[in-house]
């Protein structure tokens, strides 16, 4: 079986190219190491973006304004270009959706609901209930099923085929058989999530290694702006599980231990609806400052928004933390922090979700099409998945109709030996000591301490120097306790780990070479932005003495860089 367009991930950027690549004809597939619909796109909770002018208070709202609001959160990193499609694809794109039976929220005239989110003009922000990604993904794993589109589950893809910068396949391990297989294909669109788990207090699912990023990364896709992190400000202390930003779009507030509402010191304008990197580093500096409770977090009270409208927009949020800090927000404020929550950067693409690599494209986080910049607006991921996600899927199948199916059988049965030796060596191959989890558990401490919402030369000098002797030690694992291969999870937690630490030096690596604080990158030395030096993309590129890095620049058409004020 040779197959036109092989999707790897089953969350909503791989679900809408399936959908779109299927839709031209071609023979198209999704390989997914997890069922799809327990993607991480579900955990996805306050909603989508898209002007749809619905709201009382939304009705001069326009694709051009949503542009201006995303480039503006983005400290001016975002290409605009990319941005204007997204923004002006964005209707016709939740319409489609509400078509195939997604269950929006809706005003009482029947029009789909908006409630207001962080650094938008206007309430743009269309959800369901708290629970829009889920809504979504079962919408789009619907049409999958209904088109037939084969999903090959736990399927653990660990390499591409590819040589001369041209991507034919992938191989992996097949989790129910322990067989090491192959998957030919014309074109690969990689749609693996982002790399949230190189950090240890993260919003993101046990999932989200990086493993898609770094899989493009070994075989010489270019990945960018990998410096840029969100955390975003609301997660439950301690789990770091998401508190929607749809907490505070419906009204809700930021408390410290002295009573007060400070985001009228930092934001006065938006105050809790400030750009997320603007609102983590107020609660970060407030904690500081010892205007937190405990040292560790500050409350998001949404008491006063009355237990009617908490059961009926937040009832996830509300499950949340009763199940796991014994507390109703309906009586009480949540107690809560900052956590990682987001990987702007990624494999480098362009509009078309084209990599560097022929036949190689990227959807969703594990890309990065530069929608984002240096920090993302809250609602534009999802949208993201679905605009980017059908453009990767319909462009991958135009490239399979332009180019020759070509076969290289010798490529393809020595990438299938070359992965069974790393596997091979990953799980008792080398006889080493080091215990792999001790590894994760080191990288997760140092990327949350010394890479967080505040950076300073040192720590990330000190960060890259331990990140490098962590690879060190990786390749002294001790063997795994089973030689088994059929849904062995230490083997794949020990291939996982490799591209932790790959993403996290990259990370780090960018970090330290991005003198000024630009969006989630803020740097204690280089306190402001500095267009003259940095108004360009990050690029970094695997070499075997270590990351490369180079810059490109960012597109500007409309919108010069300004100093951004909220
Ligand atoms: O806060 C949230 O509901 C998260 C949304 C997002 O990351 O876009």
């Amino acid at each position: 079986m040779i197959y036109d367009v092989l999707i790897v991930g089953g969350g909503l950027a791989g679900l809408r190219a399936a959908i779109a690549a299927e839709a031209t004809g071609t023979k198209v597939a999704i390989v997914s190491k997890i069922h799809p619909l327990r993607s991480h796109s579900g955990a996805a909770q306050g909603g989508i973006n898209a002007p749809l002018a619905n709201h009382p208070d939304g009705k001069d709202d326009s694709p051009e304004k949503h542009a201006f609001d995303t480039v503006k959160g983005s400290d001016y990193l975002a290409d605009q270009d990319t941005v204007e499609i997204m923004t002006s694809s964005a209707p016709a794109a939740i319409y489609e959706l509400e078509h195939w039976g997604c269950p929006f929220n809706r005003f009482a005239d029947g029009r789909i609901a908006q409630r207001p989110f962080g650094g938008a003009g206007f309430p743009r922000t269309c959800y369901g209930a708290d629970k829009t990604g889920l809504y979504i993904l079962h919408t789009l794993y619907e049409q999958v099923v209904k088109r037939n589109i084969p999903v090959i589950q736990e399927f653990f893809v660990t390499s591409l085929i590819a040589n001369n910068q041209t991507c034919y396949g992938i191989v992996g391990l097949n989790l129910a058989t322990g067989n090491i297989e192959a998957l030919e294909s014309k074109t690969v669109i990689l749609a693996t999530g982002g790399a949230g788990r190189i950090y240890g207090s993260t919003s993101n699912a046990l999932t989200s290694t990086g493993l898609g990023m770094a899989i493009a990364y070994w075989a010489g896709a270019a990945i960018k702006d990998m410096e840029f992190i969100q955390f975003h400000p609301t997660s439950i202390i301690g789990k770091n599980i998401l508190m929607t930003e749809g907490c505070r779009g419906e009204g809700g507030y930021l408390v410290n231990k002295d009573g007060d509402r400070f985001m009228k010191n930092y934001a006065p304008t938006k105050m809790e609806l400030a750009p997320r990197d603007i609102v983590s580093r107020s609660i970060a500096t407030e904690i500081e400052q010892g205007r937190g409770y405990e040292n560790r977090y500050v409350y998001l009270d949404i008491r006063h928004l009355g237990a009617a409208k908490i059961k009926e927009r937040l009832p996830g949020v509300r499950d949340i933390c009763i199940d796991f800090l014994g507390v109703d927000p309906i009586d009480s404020p949540i107690p809560i922090q900052p956590a990682q929550h987001y990987t702007m950067g990624g494999i480098d693409t362009d509009m078309d979700g084209q990599t560097n690599i022929k036949g190689l494209y990227a959807a969703g986080e594990c890309a990065c099409v530069s929608v984002h910049g240096a920090n993302r607006l809250g609602g534009n991921s999802l949208l993201e998945t679905i605009i980017f996600g059908e453009r990767s899927g319909r462009n991958a199948s135009k490239y399979v109709s332009a180019n020759v199916a070509r076969q290289d059988e010798r490529l393809v049965s020595n990438t299938i030996a070359a992965q069974a030796l790393v596997i091979k060596n990953i799980s008792q191959g080398n006889q080493g000591k080091e215990n792999p989890y001790q590894i994760k558990n080191e990288l997760n401490a140092l990327m949350d301490k010394n890479v967080g919402i505040f950076r300073t030369e040192a720590e990330l000098k000190l960060a890259l120097d331990k990140v490098k002797e962590l690879q060190q030690r990786f390749r002294r694992i001790k063997p795994s306790v089973s030689i088994a291969r059929i849904y062995n999870y230490d083997i794949l937690w020990r291939l996982e780990l490799e591209a932790n630490l790959d993403m996290a030096e990259i990370t780090v690596a960018g970090a330290l070479a991005r003198k000024e604080s630009r969006g989630s990158h803020s740097r204690r030395d280089f306190t402001t932005r500095d267009d003259a030096n940095f108004l360009k993309h990050t690029l970094v590129y695997y070499t075997s003495d270590g990351p490369r890095l180079e810059y490109k620049p960012v597109t500007i058409t409309k919108y010069q860089p300004q100093e951004r004020k909220y």
